[in-house]
């Protein structure tokens, strides 16, 4: 059976990450037009830099939680019939044993030169002073897909959906698109359509099947499910 797994920032919150939307979220304590657009970082690169850097530091202090785990198994018994596409900038499903992880929305822990594109692993702590490894060009930029910008990987997303039996999206509100679409996408190519959310999110109608609650409980029971055990 082809699953493809979306997952968004509900998947890490009892890691202990911040989520988006939730009542305390990050959208609900900042402004994403400052420091989630490229607007936002060319009026001051510096905020957005150091949004990035708390960012990255709580993802190393945080833990793989029992959900990231149980897609790790999944993944693992199931090679190449597994795609696992997610909106998270952190790296918990590597660290928990995912392999390979489509980053849609790219990574904490990638940097990018804007003036030349040049990518490279991010320091702990990225600098307005340190310039582009490549071109030299000043305030290099965290490597994630800021709102208006192009996802990453769409094709390959693309071609996963149209031919896989079963979708399930977890821990993401589906308020964000192209990846809020996936649902329709899989659906509309024949497949089953599972969401795995604390709540049910905004595209939850269109899903065949829901189950609430935290990822850490659900997640590892639909797992058990799909491997038989
Ligand atoms: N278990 C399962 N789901 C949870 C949990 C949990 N413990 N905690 C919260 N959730 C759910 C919430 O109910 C919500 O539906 O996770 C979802 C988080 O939604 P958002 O905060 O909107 O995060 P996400 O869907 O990943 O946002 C999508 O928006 O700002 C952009 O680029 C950012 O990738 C992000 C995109």
């Amino acid at each position: 059976m082809r699953i493809v797994i979306l997952t968004g920032a509900g998947i890490s919150a009892e890691s202990g990450l911040d989520t988006f939307r939730d009542a305390g979220g990050l959208w609900a304590r900042h402004d994403l037009a400052d420091l989630a657009t490229p607007e936002g970082f060319a009026r001051d690169p510096a905020l957005v830099l150091d949004f990035y850097n708390q960012r990255r530091r709580a993802a190393c202090a945080a833990k793989p939680n029992p959900a990231h785990a149980a897609l790790a198994r999944l993944q693992k018994d199931n090679g190449d019939q597994v795609t696992l596409v997610t909106q998270n900038i952190d790296d918990l499903h590597e660290r928990a044993g995912s392999d390979p992880v489509i980053h849609m929305h790219g990574s904490l822990f990638g940097a990018l030169c804007g003036a030349c594109g040049h990518r490279w692993p991010a320091p702990k702590v990225m600098r307005l002073a340190d310039g582009c490894q490549a071109c030299g060009a000043g305030s290099p930029r965290p490597d994630v897909v800021w709102f208006g910008e192009m996802p990453h990987q769409l094709d390959r997303i693309s071609a996963a959906l149209a031919r896989c039996d079963l979708f399930v999206a977890v821990g993401t509100s589906g308020a964000v698109y192209p990846a809020a679409g996936f649902v329709d996408l899989a659906r509309d190519s024949g497949a089953e359509t599972l969401e795995l959310n604390l709540e049910p999110g905004d595209r939850a109608s269109a899903f065949d099947t829901g189950r609430a609650g935290p990822a850490s409980d659900l997640v590892p029971a639909w797992v058990d499910e799909v491997l038989g055990r």
